[in-house]
């Protein structure tokens, strides 16, 4: 969906580096940038009024992605309610949403907030969450790896995650990974002697992804796909993917797990392990 990006900001370092990600990502793709803060009250109304401790955040953010993407086009808005329903609603028409993968609360060790979970797990289109480089060990300055890798397993989620991934490679002109991990069903040692029957299957399952993945080189013939097919779990295959990449995307859910899931497991996963930017896509409502 073509639009505006919004990125959405609560002052800290995670959320920081998402402006620079966001900013960066407006450029290239000629998007305008919307910097959104939720600003929260108070516990039972005490103390002053926040608006100006706001109105500053939402200020510093604007003013760094000014800095970095002068020709993008920069607005901000402060918004007011609960974050994860305000960020939620952002998404229904917005390109993208991008936050860090923490904020200023939480415990200290942990990964992943409960905004950038939540929104991963319910917003429309693609939520992008960035890691703080330096909080992840990645040492100062942008990396680029001319690389992208989508997780695909076939499912509607997927074939979005492949869109998005898609359109980023064209942006980036980086090379397009698309991984497929299937692992086989049965692991007992009643299944010895399966193992040519089991290859087999492996092998079907392999093609049905390449016919799957088909049509998507026709429709991005100027992106050079290569595709990986491995026989692993998906999340050790994902990360094992991510070390090298700009940009990590997954469907927010895939073929298996429970009707009711908002995340799978493995977009939970890869959110908790991976290190580099993970973009998570749900179709957007009323997308084919
Ligand atoms: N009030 C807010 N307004 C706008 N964006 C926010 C707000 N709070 C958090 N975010 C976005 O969500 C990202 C993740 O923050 P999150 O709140 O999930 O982590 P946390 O504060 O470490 O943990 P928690 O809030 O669960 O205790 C932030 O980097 C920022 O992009
Ligand atoms: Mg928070």
């Amino acid at each position: 969906m073509a639009g505006r990006m919004v990125v959405g900001v609560d002052g800290s370092a995670p959320a920081t580096a998402a402006v620079e990600w966001a900013a960066d990502d407006a450029r290239r793709r000629g998007l305008p940038l919307r910097v959104v803060h939720v600003c929260e009250p108070w516990p039972h109304g005490v103390g002053e009024p926040r608006s100006d401790h706001c109105a500053g955040v939402l200020e510093a953010a604007a003013d760094l992605a000014r800095g970095l993407a002068p020709d993008v086009e920069v607005t901000t808005e402060m918004l007011s309610g609960n974050v994860i329903e305000a960020l939620i609603a952002e998404s229904a028409s917005a390109d993208s949403v991008v936050l860090g993968s923490r904020g200023l609360g939480g415990f200290a060790g942990m990964v992943l907030g409960s905004v950038g979970m939540a929104v991963a797990g319910h917003a429309e289109g693609p939520v992008v969450i960035v890691r703080d480089p330096s909080a992840a060990g990645l040492g100062p300055g942008p990396v680029e790896h001319g690389q992208i890798a989508v997780g695909f397993d076939g499912s509607e989620h997927s074939e979005a995650a492949m869109e998005y991934a898609l359109m980023q490679a064209r942006a980036r002109d980086a090379r397009l990974r698309v991984v497929y991990a299937w692992q086989l069903p049965v692991f007992s040692p009643y299944a010895v002697g399966y193992g040519g029957v089991l290859e087999d299957v492996f092998q079907q399952e392999v093609r049905a992804a390449r016919e799957r993945v088909a049509p998507w080189r026709e429709k991005y013939p100027e992106v050079e796909i290569t595709e990986q097919e491995v026989c692993e779990h998906p999340v050790s295959a994902l990360i094992k993917a991510a070390a090298a990449v700009d940009l990590l995307v997954v469907g927010s859910r895939g073929l298996g797990g429970f009707a009711s899931a908002v995340l799978g497991s493995v977009s939970h996963a890869v959110l908790h392990h991976v290190t580099r930017p993970v973009a998570v896509v749900r179709p957007h409502r009323g997308a084919s």
